[in-house]
């Protein structure tokens, strides 16, 4: 088992990365501190991984809510629910939430525990690739409201972090894919050492080899945790953790939620950010071919849909929460392994890069 400290804003919690880890009573125990436990997850974490964690959990009072899947229940109906349920079984500022699941039950999760009684400790524990390198590290927490994303939530630091490769054993293979999107991110923004160990292997990842994944999950929280050390509430530098994502996420809502996974669109968010950096001569056309090369690998797509207009593009990334002041911010690269946050690119060159990536389907 690794373990791996993040300390944004002065706090500092582990991060715990391996195998067997959830049925492992003696790693949760220490971050409890009350009596009482509430496990939120979802159907389908919960049907796979509920009866282990119940195991290692014996002793405590234990409320299970279980939600469905998918990102509708990131919302305020269900922040509700999870409160009225806290309040029914009478559970304390003590209590510690549990979040059991991918990205959406420990964003909803998280955010509970951030307003409940004003409050309350919680650990994450990620059942998918994306959760484990990206969402359930750092500290973000929210829900959606209905004229925008992740509109609600708060910055809340888990008191811990259980990921455990075991349970990506489970994960469909195209969940798996979206996770890697996130995962090459972390060697194109800060690291080339580990963007060229995706390289070489990135067959393994796809094939869900444990070792690979725990190195994987490992570098990528590494990576994470230095830019969320430096700038917790994205003030300045955690921004390039959005690399890929203001085109990708133009994609998603023109597609409408669901259709394009998240990791999908920051696929070819990240092809069509490094393809700008090179109209930018900030980095040479090589460095695209690998980028594509290594996306198509992780049986990623390169590309916008045939019938996405550069129009859409551009309608849908002035909603962007980075721009300011009107002014649209991407996040592009001057090197492998370094990313700047620009408000300079010529909107010449941009509809350029957008006609390109919309014939190129
Ligand atoms: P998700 O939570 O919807 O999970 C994807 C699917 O996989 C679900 O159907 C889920 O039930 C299923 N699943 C989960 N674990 C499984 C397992 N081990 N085996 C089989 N199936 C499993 O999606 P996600 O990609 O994990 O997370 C996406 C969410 O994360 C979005 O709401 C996004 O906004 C949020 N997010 C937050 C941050 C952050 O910093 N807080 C960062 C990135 C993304
Ligand atoms: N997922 C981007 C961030 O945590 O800032």
């Amino acid at each position: 088992m690794h373990t791996l400290n993040i300390t944004p804003g002065g706090v500092s919690y582990p991060v715990f990365i391996g195998q067997q880890l959830l049925g492992n009573p003696e790693l949760l125990a220490p971050f409890i501190r009350g009596h009482q436990v509430a496990v939120v997850s979802s159907k389908k974490a919960a049907s796979l991984y509920l009866e282990t964690l119940r195991k290692a959990l014996g002793h405590f009072q234990v409320t299970e809510i279980t939600l469905e899947d998918g990102e509708p229940t990131k919302s305020l109906a269900m922040l509700e629910h999870v409160v009225d349920c806290l309040l029914r079984d009478k559970h304390e500022r003590s209590t510690t939430l549990i979040a059991l699941g991918g990205g959406v039950t420990g964003d909803l999760c998280g955010f509970s525990a951030s307003c409940y009684m004003r409050g309350v400790s919680f650990i994450q524990i990620p059942t998918t690739l994306l959760a484990q390198v990206d969402s359930s590290v750092g500290g973000k927490t929210g829900i959606n409201h209905k004229r925008g994303k992740n509109m609600i939530g708060a910055f809340y630091q888990p008191a811990c972090v259980l990921a455990d490769v075991d349970v990506l054993a489970t994960l469909p293979d195209r969940e798996l894919s979206a996770g890697l999107a996130e995962v090459i991110k972390y060697g194109l923004i800060a690291d080339p050492l580990f963007f060229a160990w995706l390289e070489s292997h990135m067959d393994a990842l796809v094939a869900k080899d444990s070792e690979a994944l725990m190195q994987a999950v490992l570098s990528s929280c590494k990576n994470k945790a230095l830019v969320v050390a430096e700038d917790e509430k994205e003030q300045g530098r955690r921004a390039i953790l959005n690399f890929g994502h203001t085109f990708g996420h133009a994609l998603e809502t023109w597609a409408g939620y669901g259709n394009w996974l998240h990791g999908e669109a920051v696929a070819v968010g990240m092809v069509m950010a490094t393809e700008l950096s090179v109209r930018l001569g900030w980095v040479e056309e090589p460095l695209a071919e690998r980028v594509r090369a290594v996306v198509q690998r992780a049986n990623l797509p390169v590309s916008p849909p045939d019938d996405m207009k550069p129009e859409d593009f551009l309608d849908l990334m002035r909603v962007d929460k980075k721009t300011v002041g009107g002014q649209l911010r991407l996040v592009l690269l001057k090197a492998l392994g370094e990313a700047v946050v620009t408000s300079t690119v010529p909107s010449g060159l941009l509809r350029e890069q957008l006609a390109a990536s919309c014939q190129e389907t």
